[in-house]
């Protein structure tokens, strides 16, 4: 259960409150102005609207893009208007004297947005000066940004040493279904781990071993484990140097009696493009000129089998190339038996929340994490400093 203070613990109304959400939403790649997913929008209407039905004053924060990129919010100040039917005034300054002016300015239940905060190098760097301008801002500070929760940056982190800090209900939602489902779940417990690299999925693979009772493999990083094994993997992607803790999880599966499974056979491609041959071969006997592109017909049967049979089925990284229409079926079809059947369906942010989208099944699942890296991480067990900056209960 979350420890952590919320917004309802704390009164807000005609406070300023420092609203941090994650805006960081895909942009189209030509003119980065159009939003192509608001779901990340979307899950924080609950927060800003809860502040502004509690007359508070809401301050809204987040970045967009990398610190390089210099994205602007402008896209996301139009969507939220859209979304509240009110003005969103886009603050162009992030601190000093006239953003100060304007929000002392503010009346209860209006709503600000402040520029992209990686605007300043500071933010990533936490620097403490550009914290507590930040936090000088409001007097209570919220966090609702999940999905950048795994980051100890300014406005994840440092603002919450000079503010009485608190979740929003995003982040409990999030936390609520994370944790429920890898701590206290509807058993079998079943991990799909996709993906291109090992590297990215050792933590959370060993974390899981703990917790699961089955785990499918599937994506790039499959053909690590199977080159480990001495298989055959063709020009597959490959980490060499993760051939050792390949093995090493395999066995650590073993002694602990947990079924581990590997795609027995693949779609492999002798390009990575919708026009190239295309075959279906046993995972371990790849010819020299194909790689594996997706998981193939046989391990989708068993795959299958074993998700309808589960309790919970927690799932994070695509098992195949699900952005080339003739490399997807794989993830389609985990995606499809995931969202029709009973298991609990958690779907961890980023890569798969992406292909779940894109096949039109989110609101079938039980639970899609806005965050990637920070759904990763707390399934690896690690504390996010996000969350660990709020007050206590
Ligand atoms: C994400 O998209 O995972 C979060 O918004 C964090 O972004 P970052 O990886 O650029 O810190």
């Amino acid at each position: 259960m979350l420890s952590k203070k919320s917004v309802q613990d704390i009164d807000v109304k005609g406070k300023r409150i420092l609203l941090r959400c994650d805006f960081n939403v895909p942009l189209d790649l030509e003119t980065k102005t159009t939003i192509t997913n608001d779901k990340r929008i979307l899950e924080s209407m609950r927060t800003i609207n809860y502040l502004i039905e509690n007359d508070a004053k809401v301050i809204l924060c987040s970045h967009i893009g990398k610190t390089k990129e210099k994205l602007s919010l402008k896209p996301v100040a139009n969507r939220l208007e859209e979304l509240l039917g009110k003005k969103v005034e886009l603050l162009e300054e992030i601190i000093g004297e006239n953003v100060k002016e304007k929000v002392n300015k503010m009346n209860n239940g209006d709503v600000v947005l402040l520029e992209n905060v990686r605007m300043f190098e500071e933010e990533e760097a936490c620097g403490d000066s550009f914290s507590k301008e930040l936090a000088s801002l409001a007097e209570i500070y919220v966090n609702d940004a999940f999905g950048t929760a795994h980051r100890a940056h300014a406005s994840t982190y440092g603002v919450a040493k000079y503010l009485p800090a608190v979740c929003g209900f995003l982040i409990e939602k999030e936390l609520e279904a994370l944790d429920k489902s890898i701590n206290n779940p509807i058993r079998p417990l079943v991990a799909i781990l996709g993906g291109a690299k090992v590297s990215s999925k050792i933590g959370v693979i060993t974390a899981l071993l703990d917790k699961v009772d089955t785990v499918l493999i599937g994506g790039g990083m499959t053909y690590t484990f199977v080159k480990a094994l001495g298989g055959n993997i063709g020009k597959s992607i490959c980490e060499n140097d993760k051939l050792d803790i390949a093995k090493k999880i395999l066995e650590k599966a073993k002694e602990k009696g947990i079924q581990f499974i590997l795609p027995s056979d693949s779609l492999v491609a002798d390009d990575f493009s919708n026009d190239a041959n295309i075959m279906v071969v046993p995972t371990n006997k790849i010819p020299e000129d194909y790689e594996g592109v997706d998981i193939g017909p046989k391990t989708i049967e068993k795959y299958k089998e074993i998700i309808i049979n589960a309790g919970t089925v927690v799932w994070n990284g695509p098992v195949g190339v699900f952005e080339l229409d003739n490399f997807a079926n794989g993830t389609k079809e985990i995606a499809e038996v995931l969202a029709n059947g009973n298991a609990i369906s958690i779907i961890g942010g980023g890569d798969s929340a992406a292909a779940v989208s894109k096949f039109n099944l989110e609101e079938k699942m039980s639970h899609v994490s806005t965050g990637g890296g920070a759904s990763l991480e707390f399934m690896e067990g690690k504390e996010l400093p996000g969350i660990k900056a709020l007050m206590d209960k």
